[in-house]
């Protein structure tokens, strides 16, 4: 199996083949004078099983482009096959037609990549509300892994949370909760978010309610796919304050971080927001490797 890491992720491709004792693959890429890509391969790929591995973030439409011309010459080169890992799959969260005219772009971005001729596709904490399973967008084998025990792992090892309640600040995220209750051995509880999104808004403005959860004295330990603009987690934050929670620590898959979104967090309560690799920033302290390298294994 070779492994080649994008611009966008070549660190972590270099994890995934240290994960499977191997060197990853070497690609070089390089910009002509109009701004194009240049892609090369210095690897024999053919009748080759190849791992391709590019995250799509700040940059996505420049990323999956990349991701594309690499994905294609590795079909020309005659790999025997292409496996995608797109450990932050950008587009993913318009996976309907909410109004007229819109594009689905989940759905075009999965035939974008199957045309170009990836065999099987694997992606990391993937947010389809509507559809729910990755392997619905498309029609090569496609799998969704989870980044939330390695994330509880590191919660056990270096938060030393106290009574803690894990929780998911929406519905949906009370399955990320559950896998990371399970390596604290804690309890879990999901809240119900409401989010108000006018036509013409690309941003929403977003409402949290607790139930009945009882905190005084207690950690919360949150539990997300994605921090965005933090609005979720600083709501979910402050209710926790009102309810007398003691410390608070937030955990995520992808740290989209937009401009502000650790200062809002921060400033509503939590002590420590801890993202994995699946996007570099200064808060990726887990490495989502391990996870690929068994997935790939298996
Ligand atoms: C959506 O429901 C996701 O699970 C996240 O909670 C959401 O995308 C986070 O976005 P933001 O940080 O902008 O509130």
């Amino acid at each position: 199996m070779l492994i080649l890491g994008g611009s966008a992720s070549q660190p972590l491709a270099g994890k995934v083949a240290k994960e499977l004792n191997q060197e990853a693959g070497r690609l070089e890429i390089k910009r002509f004078p109009d701004g194009e890509k240049y892609l090369r391969i210095h690897d024999d790929v053919k009748d080759q099983d190849v791992v391709a591995i590019q995250s799509l973030y700040r940059t996505p439409d420049e990323n999956i482009f990349e991701l594309l011309l690499l994905t294609d010459t590795l079909r020309d080169l005659g790999a025997r096959s292409i496996t995608v890992v797109v450990p932050y799959l950008a587009y993913a969260r318009q996976d309907s037609r909410f109004y007229p005219g819109e594009a689905v772009s989940s759905a075009s971005v999965a035939r974008l990549l199957e045309s170009a001729g990836t065999t099987s596709f694997i992606t990391i904490d993937c947010h389809l509300h509507r559809l729910g399973d990755v392997a619905k967008v498309f029609k090569i084998p496609a799998r969704n892994l989870t980044a939330m025990q390695e994330l509880g792992k590191y919660a056990r090892e270096h938060f030393k949370a106290r009574d803690p309640l894990v929780i998911g600040p929406d519905e949906e995220a009370g399955q990320w909760a559950a896998v990371v209750a399970k390596e604290l051995d804690a309890e879990h509880t999901a809240f119900r978010k409401v989010r108000v999104r006018k036509e013409g808004m690309t941003a929403s403005k977003v409402e949290v309610d607790t139930g009945d959860v009882e905190l005084k004295g207690r950690d919360a330990v949150f539990a997300d796919d994605i921090i965005s603009t933090g609005g979720t987690l600083a709501e979910a934050a402050k209710a926790c304050k009102k309810k007398g929670a003691r410390h608070i620590f937030v955990l995520c898959t992808h740290p989209v971080l937009a401009d502000g979104a650790l200062k809002r967090i921060k400033a509503a309560g939590a002590l420590r927001i801890v993202g994995t690799d699946t996007i570099p920033s200064p808060i990726s302290k887990v490495s989502v490797a391990p996870v690929i390298a068994a997935a790939l294994k298996s």
